[in-house]
């Protein structure tokens, strides 16, 4: 775990190897950020290459089967993405919930899977529009949290929570900035209540629809630790304006 902010890129199923050129420009910027922790999670095609290809930024992926090797036609291991140069993977992200069909459960094996090929985890959570509107907002996610997280002595230091609202995923939606920091305190103090002590380090990260332009306000909110950004990570300059924002005033 690191208290500096973490800004990580989800590149879903986007980019090629011309796009490495945008990977290596992201890395400058990082290089020149050192306050701020940034990562890029490019399909599985390019882990490895992009893995190569830059110093300052972590390369993960997006995804990972819950065993190790074996008869997963299609499938990718965990500890062939840390193999691969990857050092951290996405688990648990809304449109693998959704479509994919997997449940806590299923994510929670995967976050262990991770951690036990020595990868740091990302796990997500967030409601939809209609839980949301219903005002079950932080039970949905409390119960996502208790459900999904990985269990264990020292497991809290290699995990990061990102809380993705649904409903705020690629629409340009984002919810208020207090609404941002009143889920974000639902989510430290569920933390403390399954990691004890080791709960207040996890970093928790808001993701949907961060852009250049909300950036630094959504970043303020409180508890907020960093961000998992889509469609704006996709470029060196919409992703580095976001890592910029968490560096705060001075850098650039
Ligand atoms: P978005 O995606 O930034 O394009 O909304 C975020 C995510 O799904 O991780």
């Amino acid at each position: 775990m690191s208290n500096r902010p973490f800004i990580v890129g989800n590149w879903k199923m986007n980019g090629n190897r011309a796009m490495l050129a945008e990977a290596r420009a992201i890395d400058r910027g990082a290089a020149r950020c050192p306050g701020v922790r940034v990562g890029i999670a490019p399909p599985f095609t390019l882990v490895n290459t992009m893995a190569d290809a830059v110093q300052a930024a972590l390369i993960g992926a997006q995804d990972c089967h819950a065993e190790a090797s074996g008869a997963f036609t299609g499938d990718i291991s965990a500890a062939m993405l840390a193999d691969a140069g990857a050092q951290f993977v996405i688990v648990g992200h809304s449109e693998r919930r959704a479509l994919h069909g997997e449940n806590d459960a299923a994510v929670k094996a995967k976050a262990e899977a991770a951690l036990a090929a020595g990868l740091e985890v990302i796990v997500c959570v967030g409601e939809t529009e209609a839980e949301r509107d219903a005002g079950k907002a932080e039970k949905v996610v409390c119960k996502q949290l208790d459900g999904s997280l990985p269990q264990g002595e020292g497991v809290a230091a290699r995990v990061t929570v990102a809380y993705e609202p649904v409903w705020a995923i690629g629409t340009g939606r984002v919810p208020s900035v207090e609404d941002v920091g009143a889920m974000h305190r639902a989510i430290r103090a569920r933390l403390s209540a399954i990691y004890g002590e080791d709960g207040a380090g996890v970093q928790i990260l808001y993701g949907g629809s961060v852009n250049a332009k909300n950036a630094e306000e959504l970043l303020g909110a409180d508890e907020v630790g960093g961000a998992l950004v889509g469609g704006a990570s996709l470029t060196a300059d919409s992703f580095l304006a976001i890592v910029l924002a968490a560096a705060g005033p001075g850098a650039e």
